[in-house]
């Protein structure tokens, strides 16, 4: 830094410096020659003045006469003196001062009188600089000699060194001031913001501070700032990565990691891509007002697959559902996500109203959705919803098609009941990719699926797959029982595994998972403050205020039990009136798939429920239940998650539930309840959780009480050993064998075969 004050100090001073002199020579130049040209007119004026004098004085014939009018004459400011010569050139009269230094007749008479016109230079007599001004004299017409003024030019020297001074102390006062003021401005947005961003990059470095909110005021080098932060983003994240890895070498831990997961895909898939298929896509845009906004949907198959795309990129195939999202992609309707730190490739798939209303709202969610949860709501089977949901399949198999040619080996994982004829679909057409479809909601026995009226296909369509993934095992038992009645085929209980038609599909169990992103423990007092504070904003934020707080967070859906759930509230308060005032419940329902009417009742009576709770109990300020009915980001549920002594999970089936595994992956504290519904597939796995049947109004009431009274060392307990198990059987775990399973298995003979890859030369 000080070499380059240096360099640019001196640059100043010699560029400054020779600008300003070239500048002052210019003026000086000016200045003089504008000098001379003043006395050369004076000389004139005052020539022609004593010229008629002379002549007069000439006709007298006498020198004498001649030479006391020229004493007479010559006797004016900077005037050195007059010379008169005759036409031979002979000086006749010269005033006394300039006989002193005249040497000879000055050669402009003897021109003067030659040419007939007046003469003027500047010279040297006797070392002093003159003009001399000579101009001819006549009598009856004719040149009889010449008169010279000279006056003294010393002057106009002294004058161009005087501004020659002037111009050096300017140039020199400039130079100073510019310097000054250069060094200033490179102090204050140069070496200030420069020492200031390395000494937050030192922190940052050393992991003294982790945010970007902490960045000081860079001025213009803020953008080199944000830069620098995603760099030590991804040196901390790779740093992190590094010391889990060696932490779990040196625990002979086979733990699950991003970084883990993404090395295992590139090196399974070796020379193949992954591709994933859902309805629901993982960032929606949507207008608001005159801008575009992005959300992430309340889905708990994006909450578990965002990070898999995330760690091994590949491209993501949903439909866009977004009222702005064809204004996001580019020309073959591809977007790369998530739009802060691009991953992997969205590809969307335009779906028409009508293919919406029969595919997803008609076959999808009001008939296989009621058909598979079985929470006694019936489904509802139409031809026509049949017709679209064909249909739509068909045109996600055209978009999968797209996207996989000429990928050599594509690995394909279809997602969930909206695409239960994809498999099929996809194989026909390519043979050689792998396709696994995972069923994220339960599986029910093969009475209840055999009400569908088209069973058999959807069943057939889904043995097109080379594996099919559930969350448990008995949603995998019952998916057997159903495919051995239900079509011609050969169960292997023994393999578990269904031959139709020559082709193996493997059925397996693959409970999915959250990611538990910070593992460290707290030991920190700082965190339990931040945290106390926290809470006391949200509860003055909900305009309640009470020790106890709980909460629930779901879609507005008649699987998730949320008026049972606040009919246990109601007992519980009943039951036990000292927690009157004491404990309120934060219900987050996120509206969901209103346009069906079973939604849109259920919304109505959430409502009503809370707000008869709420009037039969709430005194003063406090009620029992608040309801947030919109759309939480994931940062906001998890500051709940953080801030509540219990959380309530009361599904009247569910595949998995991971609003109950996020809830124990935000507990950093190990402090909080889980109450979970014995009939969600998370609780084959959280046998530490309060679990309960949530049909059971008492029961549920009873355990929210053991919650809200549990020791504090039990509670601890508890959540640690259900961390530990997430943590265990993590997000990573999860498509870590989803994929492993699915690049191992052998592929039928008739599958290896590739079909002829678009673009390739077929010999002839
Ligand atoms: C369940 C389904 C998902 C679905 C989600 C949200 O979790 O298994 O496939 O995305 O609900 O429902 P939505 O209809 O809004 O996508």
């Amino acid at each position: 830094m000080r070499l380059l004050s240096v360099r640019l100090i001196v640059s100043l001073i010699i560029g400054i410096t020779v600008v300003s002199l070239v500048f002052s020579s210019y003026e000086v130049v000016r200045e003089k020659e504008a000098l001379r040209k003043e006395l050369e007119r004076r000389a004139e004026v005052l020539a022609e003045s004593i010229a008629a004098d002379l002549e007069r004085s000439w006709e007298s014939g006498s020198e004498r006469a001649l030479q006391r009018l020229v004493e007479h004459l010559g006797n004016r400011e900077h005037l050195l003196g007059i010379a008169v010569a005759d036409r031979q050139g002979t000086l006749i009269a010269v005033t006394p001062e300039l006989t002193a230094i005249l040497v000879g007749t000055p050669f402009d008479l003897t021109q003067a009188m030659a040419d007939g016109h007046s003469e003027s230079s500047f010279e040297r007599l006797k070392n002093e600089p003159v003009n001399i001004f000579a101009l001819p004299l006549y009598r009856e017409d004719k040149i009889v000699g010449s008169l010279a003024v000279v006056h003294d030019a010393g002057y106009i020297r002294a004058q161009s060194l005087s501004t020659w001074r002037e111009a050096f102390l300017t140039v020199l006062i400039q130079v100073f001031l510019i310097v000054l003021i250069t060094l200033l401005i490179v102090r204050w947005s140069i070496t200030g913001p420069i020492a200031r961003a390395a000494q937050w990059m030192r922190a940052l470095r050393t992991g003294r501070i982790s945010s970007r909110q902490q960045m000081p005021d860079l001025d213009l080098f803020r953008p080199l700032a944000w830069e620098v932060v995603t760099l030590t983003e991804s040196l901390s994240q790779a740093r992190t990565a590094a010391e889990n890895e060696a932490r779990l070498r040196e625990a002979g831990e086979s733990m699950w990691t991003a970084d883990r997961l993404a090395v295992q895909v590139r090196t399974r898939l070796g020379e193949g891509q992954l591709f994933l298929v859902s309805n629901r896509e993982p960032y929606i845009h949507e207008r608001k007002g005159r801008s575009v906004e992005v959300f992430v949907p309340p889905s708990g198959l994006v909450t578990a697959l965002e990070p898999v795309l995330d760690a091994c990129d590949g491209t993501w195939i949903a439909h866009g559902s977004g009222d702005a999202d064809a204004e996001a992609v580019d020309s073959h309707d591809r977007l790369r996500v998530p739009p802060r730190d691009p991953r992997y490739t969205l590809r969307r798939v335009w779906l028409s109203k009508e293919e919406e209303e029969g595919y997803y709202y008609g076959f999808a969610n009001e008939g296989l959705w009621p058909l598979c949860h079985i929470a006694h709501t019936r489904p509802t089977f139409r031809a026509q919803d049949w017709q679209h949901y064909q249909e739509v399949n068909r045109k996600f198999m055209a978009a999968v098609l797209e996207e996989i040619e000429g990928v050599s080996k594509p690995v394909i994982l279809v997602q969930d009941y909206h695409f239960a004829l994809l498999p099929r679909m996809i194989k026909e057409k390519r043979p050689g990719a792998r396709v696994a479809i995972f069923w994220h909601i339960p599986w029910p026995n093969p009475e209840a699926f055999g009400i569908c009226p088209w069973q058999r296909q959807l069943v057939d369509g889904l043995l097109g797959a080379d594996l099919i993934g559930f969350h448990t095992q008995s949603h995998c038992n019952n998916f057997l029982s159903t495919a051995d009645r239900v079509v011609e085929s050969r169960a292997d209980w023994e393999h578990f595994s269904v031959v139709r038609q020559n082709h193996r599909t493997l059925i397996r169990p693959f409970p999915i998972s959250v990611d538990i992103p910070d593992e460290t423990p707290i030991e920190s007092d700082s965190y339990y403050s931040e945290e106390y504070r926290k809470r006391s904003s949200l509860m003055h934020g909900l305009g309640v205020d009470t020790p106890f707080l709980g909460v629930g967070v779901d879609r507005v859906d008649y699987t998730k039990g949320i008026p049972e759930r606040f009919q246990a509230i109601e007992r519980f308060l009943e039951k036990y009136p000292k927690y009157q005032g004491k404990f309120t419940f934060v219900q987050i329902g996120a509206p969901s798939r209103t346009h069906i009417k079973r939604y849109h009742d259920l919304m109505v009576e959430v409502e009503s429920e809370a707000e008869r709770i709420n009037w039969r109990f709430q005194s003063g300020k406090w009620k029992p239940i608040v309801f947030l009915k919109r759309h939480h980001s994931h940062q906001e549920i998890e500051d709940f998650y953080r801030a509540v002594d219990l959380c309530l999970v009361t599904s009247l089936h569910d595949g998995m539930n991971l609003v109950a595994k996020e809830f124990l992956a935000a507990r950093r504290d190990e402090r909080g309840v889980l109450i979970l519904s014995q009939f969600t597939g998370a609780a084959r796995e959280l046998r530490d959780a309060l679990l309960v049947n949530p049909y059971d109004i008492d029961q549920t009431a009873e355990a929210i009480r053991a919650a809200i009274e549990m020791e504090p060392e039990e509670k601890q307990l508890r959540v640690q050993n259900m961390r530990k198990l997430i943590r265990e059987h993590n997000i990573y775990r999860w498509a870590g064998n989803l994929i492993a399973e699915l690049c191992e298995l052998r592929l039928d003979p008739g599958d290896r075969m590739q079909p002829k890859l678009r673009g390739s030369v077929t010999a002839t």
